[in-house]
């Protein structure tokens, strides 16, 4: 898939975002490795802490489909802004080397990747050396 449809998928998500606390609103659309695309946004609650990325609920949706995957993700904001520790965290899970396509609202996107913004993640490895 072309990454223009990727961006596109995204901005096209980030109307749907549920942010009336932050008014951040953020689009996320994850290609898998299969060429299938999940999309989320962020999706508030009046009980702050309980509020999901749109990076989280794109990766939670596909797998919950079946797909553990990943190759690369676009994510839309207002600024460009790069996904959260949190959901680098989640994203390292299932894809070691993602791309990662930041775009902002004037459709200006930025290039970078899951290692160059989580260069040492934790993973099932480390779990297993201590079994
Ligand atoms: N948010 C995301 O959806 N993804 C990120 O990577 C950063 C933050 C959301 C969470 C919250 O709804 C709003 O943006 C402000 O933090």
């Amino acid at each position: 898939m072309e990454d223009r449809v990727l961006v596109e998928l995204a901005l096209r998500m980030r109307e749907r975002a549920y942010a009336p606390y932050s008014g951040y609103r953020v689009g996320a659309a994850l290609l898998s490795a299969s060429g299938q695309v999940f999309t989320g946004c962020n999706v508030e609650n009046a009980v702050y802490p309980l509020g999901l990325c749109a990076e989280r609920v794109a990766v939670f949706k596909a797998i919950s489909e079946g797909e553990h995957r990943f190759t690369a993700i676009a994510i839309a904001t207002e600024n460009g802004g790069a996904p959260c520790g949190a959901c680098r965290q989640v994203l390292s899970e299932f894809a070691s080397d993602l791309r990662i396509l930041l775009v902002d609202a004037k459709g200006h996107v930025r290039e970078t990747s899951l290692q160059a913004l989580l260069p040492e993640p934790f993973g099932p490895r480390d779990l297993q050396e201590v079994r």
